[in-house]
């Protein structure tokens, strides 16, 4: 590994690991079948500091750095990348946007909770008619004396159903394009907040997504997040984050699906030898083995850029794209490896690969991505 850890960041990822492989893998196959959100395993990373790790002491967190946080990311995504798609939302997206942005009441009364793991969060951007898009959400909140007053529908909500708090999107100034746009924290149990459909999806089956429906849903103002018209940066700062956390499951998906792959082969024999000993295994193996590598430097790097404090923008989205582009590419080739047995969920391999799937879609598509690096490069900005 190119990469130089120090101490501190060795000692984390090697305490989730250890965890990850004993308590969170115990269950993920069987969570897989059974959708069981897994609670109990939610509550042990909260006292292990794992659900708000870049979030200052003071506040519930482990004032970690963002190196640090990908390596534990990764861990629990190499064991279930159902439960790393909630550690992650509820790290990036949900504790820095209210860690950067909100109020001292705010931090206090939501984010101390987030942080130190006696809630999950919840993040409503997307609707049914606006994913890559946010800017065209129908999502609205009017202003009545001290409240707010939400309508609308958010869809493919990670964490939707068990999520306690929800940061939700609407416009406020519906004439004013993304400027228009302001951020609301909604507690579950808020009259007018419902949770509706949930989906039934081909991977991270045991992570809920739903949708979220807002009717005439009454929050006081000072639940406002940020200032009025600054839901699209908050949104957008979050999912520069969350990007690298995409790369972060992506990266400890792939090097699962890697490992079991060499496992395998291994001990298959097939024409007298073990596979292993077939060069067209063996060129697999360095072509899987290298382009997990390559998105790991990709995910430090830009992760290393954060912590430095510089604009990370583009390498969030680079990292994102190429890792999450990889481990579709390295579960393909792994179910390839254990041939038939590979098509079967007698092997792991069948899971991460649903699992892979999505990774190329959430938190911004792979072409999303494409349109950041591409308008951070030229500085001119092309509309999708
Ligand atoms: N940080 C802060 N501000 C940013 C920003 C960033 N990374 N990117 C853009 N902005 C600001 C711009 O500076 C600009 O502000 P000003 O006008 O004040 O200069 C404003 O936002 C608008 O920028 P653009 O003109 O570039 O915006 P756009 O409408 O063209 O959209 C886009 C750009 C990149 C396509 C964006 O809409 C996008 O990222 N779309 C994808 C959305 C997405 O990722 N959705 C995923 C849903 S969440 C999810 O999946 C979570 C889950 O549960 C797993």
């Amino acid at each position: 590994m190119l990469f130089n850890l120090t101490d501190e960041q060795k000692m984390i990822r090697n305490m989730v690991r250890e965890f990850s492989r004993k308590v969170i893998a115990a269950t993920a196959a069987e969570r897989d079948k059974t959708k069981a959100f897994p609670a109990e395993n939610f509550r042990q990373m909260g006292e292990l500091g794992l659900m708000g790790m870049m979030i200052p002491e003071e506040y519930g967190g482990e004032s970690a750095d963002t190196v640090s946080y990908v390596l534990a990311l990764s861990e629990i995504a190499y064991s279930c990348a159902s439960t790393s798609v909630v550690m992650s939302v509820q790290n990036s997206i949900v504790c820095e946007s209210l860690n950067n942005f909100g109020t001292k009441e705010q931090k206090q009364q939501f984010l101390v909770p987030l942080a130190s793991g006696e809630m999950i969060g919840a993040f409503g951007l997307t609707e049914p008619d606006a994913g890559s898009d946010p800017v065209s959400q129908a999502t609205v909140a009017v202003k009545d004396n001290d409240h707010y007053i939400i309508n609308g529908t958010k869809r493919f909500i990670t964490s939707g159903k068990h999520a306690k708090v929800v940061l939700v999107t609407a416009k406020t100034d519906p004439e004013a394009g993304h400027k228009g746009i302001s951020c609301f924290i909604v507690p579950k149990g808020t009259k007018g907040l419902i949770v509706g459909h949930e989906e039934d999806k081909m991977g991270l089956r045991a992570s809920d997504t739903t949708d979220l429906i807002f009717e005439d849903c009454r929050v006081p103002a000072s639940f406002m997040l940020g200032e009025p018209g600054d839901g699209f940066k908050i949104a957008m700062a979050g999912l520069d984050s969350g990007r690298i956390g995409i790369a972060a499951q992506s990266v400890g998906v792939a090097q699962a699906a890697f490992d079991a792959a060499v496992s395998y082969a291994s001990k298959r024999k097939q024409f007298g030898v073990t596979i292993t000993k077939h060069q067209a295994i063996r060129f697999q193996i360095a072509d899987m083995a290298t382009r997990i590598e390559a998105a790991r430097q990709l995910m430090f790097s830009a992760a290393s850029m954060k912590d430095r404090k510089e604009p990370y923008t583009k390498e969030a989205s680079m990292a994102k794209l190429f890792a999450s582009e990889m481990v579709n590419e390295v579960t393909a080739r792994a179910i390839q490896m254990h041939g038939g047995y590979g098509f079967t969920k007698d092997y792991v391999v069948e899971r991460l690969y649903r699992d892979a799937r999505v990774f190329t879609i959430y938190e911004g598509t792979s072409e999303i991505q494409r349109i950041v690096i591409s308008n951070n490069i030229l500085k001119d900005k092309r509309k999708p």
